[in-house]
């Protein structure tokens, strides 16, 4: 068996006893530890909880965790054996064991040069990905054509993205983000995930099937809304007289054949290995392609390499991805936190919530490890946000004044692509102002003016929202999923908790459109269901 197999869980690992003692005598009781005083206790507190990952900086020092447990958390990551893990991902071993494949989303970031790598083991670790790159290669540069073609053809006015999950979330939140910076030029991008016919139906309603190009990404190309979405898509073009199905429907998929039995004129394909949530570098990121030509999807390629490397090389004592895994893990299983508020203080980066919901919800939301054993502690907490200011007015109330702690992570950009004036200094000063006064808190003169401060927070830091920094935020986020799946010995890449539900639906759709009753369904549904197919009492 090898090394990465034979890994202990978390809670199997003598740390987590050591862990568990330092939070009772340290974080409960009267004396338990307060932000306030670790800071006014410890200068060089700032320094000692902040870490570069060029091009992103983080900082940790208002998080709930003192130096001790810092030490005893990086100790739990190294006998949990997370660089061994982390090693046999990066060398393509079949570490998705319930589906036996390899874990190959990081290649398809690779290149056959690494630029910079920080140790020799990085350079080793790195070199190794570069084994696959010819399939990768020749993948990369089909797509970056094709999209090269697209952003020439002037007869394509519009492209239609239909996807979801993985096959949507990701080009959309990059698009999105790089369209806010001013990055993305060439054909109009829509993007329709949701088997709900409204939003297929309003992005339809201006296009013309002649200037129209459909993209349909699925990596099974067997999911029920995005075939929904693609034959009703498919229907409207002949429909409107559009002549040439296979040159206006792409498809991008691992089941090509499924694709070519649907009547795209081409698919671009790539392998299993690459997971849903973690598919936008592959062919998947066509739309991403589209909208800021070959430079721009190179340099979001190397932002993400930069993490890569970073996270293949940088000590564990100083490895971004590995420390933000290992807070969580702290707050998630000592500290009891159900969880974490992530707001990005950027508009262009206001779907980042949605897309972080799959990643870490996703992974790691599991009851059982990649043994199949009950875990017996905590896994995944709920991710959740949105973009500030526009949060303050929301929920800021319930982080500062609320019953339940949620650690809150402040992604910020430092530089404006804007030239508007008074906007980004105020947006950058509220979003300080909201974490210094969660740590802070108030002494109030009537109940409800208490702030009780101690309250949590992170700052992730990027220079500027270029497809560069963008990159290596969304590849940081990948790593970090991955490690605090690691330490819970959870199998990160695979998703059967979705599977019931999906069958579920086939069987309530079919009694939903019978005329009889079903005698099978539970009395709450068949009820619901009755009720669905009462036509309204006339007025
Ligand atoms: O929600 C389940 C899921 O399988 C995700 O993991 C995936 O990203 C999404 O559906 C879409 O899957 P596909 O790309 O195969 O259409």
């Amino acid at each position: 068996m090898e090394v990465w197999q034979e890994r202990p869980r978390c809670d199997e690992a003598p740390a987590w006893a050591l862990l568990a003692a330092h939070f009772r005598q340290a974080f409960e009781g009267p004396q338990a530890f307060d932000l306030r005083r670790a800071f006014a206790q410890d200068a060089g507190r700032f320094a000692a909880f902040s870490l570069e990952a060029p091009p992103l900086f983080a900082d940790l020092s208002k998080s709930l965790v003192d130096r001790t447990a810092q030490r005893l958390l990086t100790q739990l990551a190294r006998e949990c054996r997370v660089e061994a893990h982390r090693d046999a991902m990066l060398r393509g071993e079949r570490i998705n064991v319930s589906e036996d494949r390899p874990v190959t989303h990081v290649h398809w970031r690779s290149e056959s040069n690494p630029a910079v790598a920080t140790t020799d083991h990085a350079l080793s670790a790195i070199k190794n990905i570069v084994d696959v790159s010819p399939q990768v290669q020749a993948g990369r540069r089909e797509m970056m054509e094709l999209a090269e073609a697209v952003r020439a053809d002037t007869g394509i006015t519009d492209v239609v993205h239909i996807g979801i999950g993985g096959s949507d979330l990701g080009p959309r939140v990059v698009v999105q983000a790089l369209r806010a910076s001013g990055q993305v030029n060439g054909p109009r991008l829509h993007f329709v995930a949701n088997m709900d016919g409204h939003e297929l139906a309003a992005v339809l309603a201006p296009l013309q099937a002649a200037r129209t190009l459909f993209i349909v990404a699925s990596k099974t190309f067997g999911t029920a809304e995005t075939l929904r979405n693609a034959q009703s898509a498919r229907d409207w073009f002949v429909a409107q007289g559009g002549g040439e199905v296979a040159r206006h429907f792409v498809a991008v998929s691992a089941n090509p054949a499924a694709a070519a039995a649907f009547g795209a004129g081409r698919c671009l394909s790539f392998d299993e290995g690459v997971g849903g949530r973690f598919s936008l570098w592959s062919p998947i990121g066509l739309p991403i392609a589209i909208a800021i030509g070959r430079e721009g999807f190179a340099q979001l390629l190397a932002g993400a390499r930069a993490l890569d490397e970073h996270f293949a090389g940088a000590p564990l004592e100083r490895n971004l991805p590995v420390q933000l895994a290992l807070l969580d893990l702290w707050y998630r299983n000592f500290h009891g936190l159900a969880s974490r508020c992530v707001a990005p203080y950027h508009h262009g980066l206001r779907g980042l919530p949605a897309w972080l919901q799959q990643l870490e919800m996703e992974s790691n939301g599991k009851g059982v490890d990649a043994r199949g054993r009950p875990l017996g502690f905590a896994s995944a907490p709920v991710t959740w946000g949105q973009a500030g200011s526009n949060g303050q007015h929301a929920f800021f109330q319930m982080l500062h004044q609320g019953s339940d702690v949620v650690p809150v992570e402040f992604v910020l950009v430092r530089d404006a692509a804007h030239a508007l004036p008074g906007h980004h200094d105020r947006l950058l000063a509220n979003a300080l102002a909201q974490a210094r006064a969660l740590m802070c808190g108030q002494a109030g003169d009537a109940p409800e003016r208490h702030f009780p401060g101690n309250r949590p927070s992170t700052v992730l830091l990027l220079p500027d929202l270029s497809a560069c920094s963008l990159g290596a935020l969304l590849s940081l986020y990948e790593h970090r999923t991955f490690v605090l799946g690691s330490l819970w010995g959870l199998n990160s890449f695979d998703q059967w908790g979705v599977e019931l539900g999906k069958r579920h639906a086939g069987e309530i759709e079919a009694a939903l459109q019978a005329h009889t009753e079903s005698s099978v369904l539970d009395a709450s549904t068949a009820g619901l269901l009755a009720r669905l197919k009462t036509p309204p009492a006339a007025t």
